[in-house]
């Protein structure tokens, strides 16, 4: 935390963000299951904490690749975010974000759903800026840095695509 070099490597862990929500009625649709926007919004939220504290910029949101939602989280229920980065490019940088829904009546934790989100690094007029690399310490982080490279092969090849047959 303490070099201040804004494009000195950093770990991984140093960007480890965690978010909890509790569910409220607002937060769900007639039947009291959270909503998918909602749920979106936290991820959101919650990967834009990892970018920030890794860049230490303001950072905007360039995409979110697929997400599922693998089981329905209730009112009442508490909701786990954790994320971290992945892998920086130039400006850009991926970020996971995975949720948990965990019951604390039956000390019960289920994966709820999982995202890969990429923020560009801004300055306060909006010019992307350089962000610092970031250093993987262990398998699981070098497993997603290595991975995060093809991600970002597949979203490219993706947007070429889709800027073709827009034109
Ligand atoms: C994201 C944004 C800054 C990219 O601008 P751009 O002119 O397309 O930028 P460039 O082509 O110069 O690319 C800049 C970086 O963004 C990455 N990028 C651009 N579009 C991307 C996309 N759809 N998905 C992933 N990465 C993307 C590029 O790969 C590049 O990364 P690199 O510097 O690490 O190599 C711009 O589209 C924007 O401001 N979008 C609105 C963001 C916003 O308001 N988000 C909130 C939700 S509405």
């Amino acid at each position: 935390m303490n070099n201040l070099d804004p494009l000195a490597p950093r770990p991984v862990r140093e960007s480890q963000s965690e978010m909890a929500e509790i569910v409220l009625p607002n937060d769900a649709n007639p039947l009291g299951a959270l909503l998918g926007g909602r749920l979106m919004h936290w991820i959101d939220l919650a990967g834009a904490m990892a970018a920030h504290r890794h860049a230490r910029t303001y950072v905007v949101t360039a995409s979110v690749d697929h997400i599922d939602f693998l089981v329905p989280v209730h009112v009442g229920s508490l909701v786990i975010l954790r994320s971290s980065v992945n892998r920086v490019f130039r400006t850009s940088m991926e970020v996971g974000v995975k949720v948990w829904v965990e019951n604390y009546i039956q000390d019960k934790r289920q994966h709820v759903a999982s995202a890969h989100l990429t923020f560009v690094a801004v300055d306060g007029k909006g010019g992307r800026v350089p962000v610092c690399q970031v250093i993987p310490e262990n398998e699981e982080q070098q497993r997603r840095f290595e991975d995060a490279g093809r991600r970002r092969e597949i979203r490219h090849t993706e947007l070429e695509r889709r800027q073709k047959t827009t034109r």
